[in-house]
Order: C-alpha cells, then structure tokens, then sequence
C-alpha cells in the first residue's frame, strides 16, 4: 500500500502529519511512503531528511493523491484535494464531522473511506493515538508561556537588592489536558495557581500539582467519557461567585472549558473583565469553539478595561516541531491498529475503528 503525506494548506498551519521518524515504523506496517515536497519544511524536517528515511519526494499534492492508497494530513482537505480523490481510497486527517456535515457528503460521494483522528474514543487504549490529547498538552503549556510574554511581570517570587517582586497569579479555568499542563507550566515557572472544573475528580489532579482547586458547590453537573455535560445557568451563576475574587487578583487568566459537542461555555461576562486589575491578561483557549469570554475574538487581543483578551485558536501551530513529532507518533500507533499485514483490518466491532470511521464505504453502510 502507497502512504501519501500532504502539505497543509490552511493558513497558518505549520504541522505535518507525519515526521521522518515515523517513516521506518509506517514500512514495517506494509506502507511505501510518499511525501509532497515541502510538506515539513514548516516544522523543521526538510525533504531530504524524509528522502533519507526512506520517503520518495513528489513534486505535487496531486501526485502524492493520485499515487496513494492512504492519504494522511493534519487537516481536513481543501477543495482541490477532494477534486482529485478516487473510489477506495482512505483518508486520515482531523475531519471535525459533526461540524463538517457537507464535507462528509462530498467524501461519501467520492467514495473514499474517511477516518477523523478528532473522533478517536476517549478510552485508555486509544490514548496514544489519541491527537487531541497530544495536542492540547502542548498547547496548555503554549499558552501559558504566550500569556506570560503579553504580561508585564514575571511569574516567580524574586528577591533583589531592589525589593522584592511578588509572584504572579494564574487562574485556570477547565482542568482538563490543556488545564493540567497550563497549571504544571504556571507552577514550574513559579506562578501561585488556582484553578476550576466542573469534575469533582479534578480537585485531586489539581492539588497534586500544588494548585488550589475552587470548588463549586452544585450538584447541577453531569459527566460522560471523561467529558462535561453541559451545565445549568445555576451552576455558572454560583462558579462566577466562586470565582469573582480569585478573578479579581489574577495576572493571567487560562480558559480551557469544554463541553464535548456543544459551544464553549462563556464563563467570564463583560461584567467580570471589569473586575480584573489593569494589566492583567486573559488567554481563551476555547476562542475556536465561541469561546470562553464574553469578549473573546479569534486571532485576535482585545484590550478591555486595561485587561488583554488574548485569542489563538491554533497553539499547536505555534510548537510545530513537537506538534508534529506527537500527531505523527499518534497516526503510526493508529495505524498499527487499522492494519495488518498490510491490509486495513476494518473490524466493525471495534470501538476504534467505528468511532474513527466517519465516512464509511467499507460497508456500504452512510455513516
Ligand atoms: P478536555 O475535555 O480535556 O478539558 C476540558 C475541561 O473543561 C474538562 O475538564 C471539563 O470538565 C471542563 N469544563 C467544562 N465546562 C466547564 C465549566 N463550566 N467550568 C469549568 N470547567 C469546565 O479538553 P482539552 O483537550 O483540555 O481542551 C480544552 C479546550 O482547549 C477545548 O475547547 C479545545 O478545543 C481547546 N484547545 C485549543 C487549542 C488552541 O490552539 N486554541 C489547542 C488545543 C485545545
């Protein structure tokens, strides 16, 4: 079977879905790899480090596309990447299908099978194929440092001839993977970190890392896999109580709430940035999804009150070296799961394989 890794397209992508490391692990699966040139150049790898790892470099992505067996890429494909698609063949990239409905069609009718890497199962043996985790670990740790450089304080207790500088404060909001990895990195860089989640369970995670937990008192909380269901307007209105002076004193301020399936809850209103002292930073991980503020705006800093909002909706374009390195490690691992000697394995009692599965002419079936 001929692999073929395209160049992203979107802008201000800089991953790749698969680095040169990957390349021997992906053979022994059966794979002859194939990579459009250029396709690493973003995050460090050129084309020769892929040639001498066993790639063959085409020149173009319509003739990595036309060669290909299996298609694989960060992001969903461009409209002149559809274009070329032929019957059989099988993409892998993040698809994000429940928001995509009209792109899932077009690869139905093209009669490609499609698998998500943003639909893998929240379950421990799909935890290193797992590319959300991978990437929203870095990006909890991407955030923090870029909010550290929008801010006009250090983060640790600094003792000089000059005085004494405090540390600063950090809330986080969301204790999930990007929450866990923006308390780690708040508190290596020597910030006072507090944080909250609606999961009673992260209370323990939270305080293993040295954090104060807030905890809210509300029994108006549901969770399924690991996720938040979406809460009631009670519970945001006691969080926001709970929350107001912790808010009050911040310096940096990290949202990362999610409810999977659903816009991001707004848990900061206008009324509280105007709670927050002059100079501090806001940094919503969740802008991509609406949002986290009420003022958040992707790609963008909105200065309110004297308070930054900041808004990136793509962090892991901002580490691309690792970024990469990780997706890569997690589409070998996904891969080595698929497939067996050198065929995909499509087996439609695995939780993997039809969780994955979003456009599915294996079968036949419309899925
Ligand atoms: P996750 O599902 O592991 O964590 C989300 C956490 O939010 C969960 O612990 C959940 O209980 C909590 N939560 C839900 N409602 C809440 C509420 N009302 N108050 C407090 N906590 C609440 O998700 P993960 O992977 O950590 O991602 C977090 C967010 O960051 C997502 O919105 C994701 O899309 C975004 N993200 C953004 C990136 C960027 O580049 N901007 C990169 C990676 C992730």
């Amino acid at each position: 079977m001929k692999l073929s890794v395209l160049k992203e397209t979107a802008s201000g992508e800089t991953r790749v879905a698969v680095v040169p490391k990957s390349i021997a692990k992906l053979q022994k699966l059966g794979f002859s790899v194939i990579v459009e040139q250029g396709a690493g150049s973003s995050a460090s790898f050129s084309d020769d480090d892929y040639a001498q790892s066993g790639a063959e470099i085409v020149a173009s992505s319509n003739q990595a596309i036309e060669q290909a067996d299996v298609i694989v890429k960060v992001n969903p494909p461009s409209e002149a990447e559809l274009a070329v698609l032929k019957p059989g063949q099988v993409w892998v990239s993040q698809l994000f299908h429940r928001l995509n409905e009209g792109l899932m069609a077009q690869l139905k009718s093209k009669g490609v099978n499609a698998l998500s890497l943003d639909a893998m199962p929240r379950i421990s043996r799909a935890q290193s194929m797992d590319v959300l985790s991978s990437q929203s670990n870095l990006s909890g740790y991407k955030a923090v440092i870029h909010g550290a450089d929008h801010l006009g304080k250090i983060f640790p207790m600094l003792m000089t001839a000059a005085g004494t500088v405090t540390p600063a404060k950090v809330l986080i909001f969301g204790v999930g993977v990007a929450g866990l990895q923006a308390i780690a990195t708040a508190k290596r860089l020597g910030a006072v970190v507090e944080a909250t989640d609606v999961r009673a369970e992260c209370k323990e995670q939270t305080e293993s890392l040295g954090a104060k937990f807030i905890t809210v008192e509300d029994d108006g909380v549901t969770t399924e896999g690991g996720y938040a269901k979406e809460v009631t307007a009670e519970y945001l209105a006691k969080q926001k109580e709970a929350v107001n002076k912790s808010l009050a004193q911040a310096d940096l301020v990290i949202t990362t709430a999610l409810v999977q399936g659903a816009k991001a809850p707004v848990l900061i209103s206008e009324e509280q940035i105007n709670l927050m002292k002059t100079g501090a930073v806001i940094v919503d991980m969740a802008v991509a999804k609406g949002g986290n503020t009420a003022l958040s705006k992707p790609d963008e800093i909105v200065l309110h009150n004297g308070v930054k909002i900041v808004g990136v909706s793509n962090f892991p374009a901002h580490l691309p070296t690792n970024a990469s390195e990780l997706f890569s490690r997690n589409i070998d691992t996904y891969l080595g799961h698929m497939v067996n000697g050198g065929k995909f394995n499509w087996d439609m009692e695995d939780e993997i394989t039809t969780g994955t599965l979003v456009v599915n002419n294996v079968t036949g079936a419309s899925s």
